[in-house]
């Protein structure tokens, strides 16, 4: 994997081994599922989780120790889930581009990118299991019904501009940091550090993936889907209505007849995002995943000073600058 930021140079050798081995942890016996579930593997995400969860191995495990062959498995774990929610979502959201590729639905259709989605989270669920930790499978195990009920959450609350900002920070809770928090106090776990660290790691991770899903949700209406190897402007135009939506429908309620009528004439996405665009929705989103970012950061102080915990202090800066 190659890193979209020096600061995961203290794990680098991992995550270079991790790309290669996820392909062979796949493993499907039909050609097709194969094909279908290796091929975002194959395109190669920024590989955050998988990083995170190295480092956060590297700052925990006793002094004279590396990282474990079982925090390397997590790690691969942790990436699998990841894109198994990724195949999952592109269907939901009918998106043809994903890590600057075609969609495993686009390629294969609807129903083979549903098989290859389950098949990652049983596979993963298998290489879980095999962990033999009995604290770490229920970690993970909850984070994958998680992402469920956070995709349902935001299936059902399309268009609805009674949304608020705490149900908005839920769901993206169950979407996204889920996982990072799961995954995050599992490496910790692994490596057999005081429960009140691991619950600390839990909370970095928290913080953490909120601040990633608020930025995301920022860079759906600054950013081009060229930048983004993914759809950019969907949001929305599907209802999604993110942190900046929210946030601009306080200081702009002509909006919300706008949102309420879904778009349904000519020119109302257009003159939905210029009011968007003139409020102060941007700006208090920025200032939102900020705020995560600086939570994430005072979440570390249990750990003691390293390269690792350097970097995962750092890593809260590039998520709040990050352009794709
Ligand atoms: C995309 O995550 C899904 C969100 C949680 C917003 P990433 O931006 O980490 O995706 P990849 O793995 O780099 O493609
Ligand atoms: C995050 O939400 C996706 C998952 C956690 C599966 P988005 O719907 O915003 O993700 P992108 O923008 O498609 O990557
Ligand atoms: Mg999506
Ligand atoms: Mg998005």
């Amino acid at each position: 994997m190659t890193s979209v930021t020096s600061l995961f140079a203290p794990v680098e050798a991992e995550l270079s081994a991790l790309s290669a081995n996820l392909k062979k942890l796949v493993g499907a016996r039909h050609p097709i599922l194969y094909a279908a579930a290796e091929h975002l593997f194959e395109a190669q995400g920024k590989g955050l989780r998988p990083a995170i969860v190295l480092l956060i191995a590297q700052a925990t495990v006793p002094p004279g120790q590396g990282i474990s062959a079982r925090h390397r498995r997590l790690a691969e774990i942790t990436e699998m889930i990841h894109t198994a929610s990724l195949v999952h979502d592109d269907v939901i959201d009918t998106a043809d581009i994903r890590r600057g590729v075609d969609t495993v639905n686009s390629l294969f259709g609807n129903r083979v990118a549903v098989l290859a989605g389950d098949y990652l989270f049983a596979q993963s669920s298998w290489y879980l299991a095999n962990l033999d930790n009995l604290e770490v499978v229920k970690l993970l195990s909850k984070v994958i019904t998680d992402l469920a009920e956070g995709e349902i959450r935001q299936s059902l609350t399309q268009f609805d501009t009674s949304l608020s900002i705490e149900d908005y920070l839920d769901k993206s809770f169950y979407k996204t940091a889920s996982l990072m928090s799961g995954s995050a106090k599992a490496a910790a776990v692994l490596s057999g550090v005081e429960p009140e660290l691991a619950e600390q790691l839990y909370e970095y991770g928290r913080h953490f993936g909120i601040a990633f899903q608020i930025v995301d949700d920022l860079l759906d209406f600054t950013s081009s889907t060229e930048a983004l190897g993914k759809p950019a402007g969907s949001d929305l135009r599907q209802g999604n209505l993110t942190a900046p939506v929210l946030f601009a429908l306080r200081s702009k309620p002509q909006l919300e007849p706008l949102i309420e009528r879904q778009f349904a004439q000519p020119g109302d996405l257009q003159q939905a995002l210029g009011l968007i665009e003139d409020s102060n929705g941007l700006a208090l989103t920025k200032d939102l995943a900020a705020k995560h970012a600086r939570s994430a950061v005072d979440c570390l102080a249990g750990l003691p000073p390293s390269v690792s915990r350097q970097a995962l202090i750092d890593l809260t800066e590039y998520v709040l600058n990050r352009l794709y």
